[in-house]
């Protein structure tokens, strides 16, 4: 038998992790055939909750899952992971500036960093789904210098699902015929989700969905890019069971590759290529293999690309220089 995968996941008593942690533990995480064992972290007035989530885990009597922790220190959290989804956060607030954000963020973060770097596993690979994504995982990253870089990934795959999802709707196919998607940037208002490198049925998406360029820049990049708050609109709480769908989709890919003809889209630690500045974690088309990913290469910018690119890349070198001035990293 294999031995199990220790699974970290933070914030777990909350609605990301009530949709999560069911998922995990019955094997879409990882695979089918590998067992888990969970390390849920919470704040002191979290843990009573966990409890409570890890009594209905038991009560599935799930055949994957071997052991539960929970607990509200880190150094025991994420004491041999193999994999950390780091999934609380502090929200932002009314009248709160993004500096205040920023800085009870890096109060999370940069613990969590150092936390993963004395004691998670050697093959430790880390997903930070928590607000602001990127630069929590920026944050996260500079606090765990003996960890690879590349190992700390940040979440846009929701953004990448929600792009499929409506390129499929608007031609009329089912999502599997929607290929090479991309989210470029930030996961944030100035991501740029791209479709002019996508294809739909083998052709160019743009022409499969009989675009105008007015669709594209008026509809499809706002629809995708602002769906987190129509959803909070509509549902009158934010995304949880989608987020948690991708925060699992974003790790098996990394875990058991990209399909042939396709990529997907991640937040990572930018090597400057498309002219992201190199050290920034940025969203990137890439394919993974065997544990490992690569930014797909050679895209040709269009003039559009590019702006919009170097928009979100500039917030992204903003936020950067915020937590830097704060001396979170
Ligand atoms: P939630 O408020 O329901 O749960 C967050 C949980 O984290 C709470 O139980 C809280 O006690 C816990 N927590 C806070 N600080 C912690 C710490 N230092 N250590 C451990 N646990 C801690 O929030 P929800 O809806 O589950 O969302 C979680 C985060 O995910 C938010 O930051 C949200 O903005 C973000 N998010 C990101 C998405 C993405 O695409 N990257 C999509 C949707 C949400």
């Amino acid at each position: 038998t294999r031995t199990p995968v220790n699974v970290t996941v933070t914030g777990a008593a909350g609605q990301i992790g009530y949709a999560l942690l069911f998922r995990i533990a019955s094997g879409h995480l990882l695979g089918a055939d590998v067992p888990v064992n969970l390390r849920l972290l919470e704040i002191p007035q979290g843990v009573k909750a966990a409890e409570g989530v890890a009594m209905e885990l038991d009560d599935c009597a799930f055949p994957l899952l071997r052991d539960i922790t929970i607990t509200d220190q880190a150094n025991v959290a994420f004491d041999g992971a193999n994999v950390a989804l780091l999934v609380g956060a502090r929200p932002r607030t009314a009248g709160m500036e993004r500096g205040d954000l920023l800085s009870a963020n890096g109060g999370i973060f940069g613990p969590q960093g150092k936390a993963i770097n004395a004691h998670a596993a050697d093959d430790i690979k880390v997903l930070v789904v928590g607000n602001p994504a990127n630069t929590n995982a920026l944050i996260a990253q500079r606090n765990a210098p003996d960890v690879p870089a590349e190992r700390f990934t940040a979440m846009t795959r929701l953004d990448h699902n929600r792009a499929v999802a409506q390129l499929a709707k608007k031609a009329g196919v089912t999502v599997e015929d929607v290929k090479k998607v991309t989210i470029w940037g930030n996961h944030s208002a100035t991501q740029y989700p791209d479709l002019f490198h996508a294809e739909i049925s083998g052709k160019a998406a743009f022409d499969a969905v009989g675009a105008e360029q007015s669709w594209v820049e008026d509809f499809f990049i706002p629809k995708v890019a602002k769906r987190g708050a129509e959803i909070i609109e509509v549902r009158g709480a934010s995304s949880a069971a989608s987020a948690a769908n991708a925060a699992i989709d974003h790790v098996y890919t990394w875990v058991n590759g990209t399909p042939a003809g396709d990529w997907t889209s991640m937040g990572i630690v930018s090597d400057g290529s498309y002219g992201v500045p190199e050290g920034l974690i940025s969203s990137f088309p890439v394919t993974t293999k065997d544990g490992k990913f690569e930014i797909v290469q050679g895209l040709e910018l269009s003039e559009f690309d590019r702006a919009r690119i170097d928009a979100s890349v500039k917030e992204l070198a903003e936020e950067r220089d915020a937590v830097q001035e704060l001396g979170l990293i």
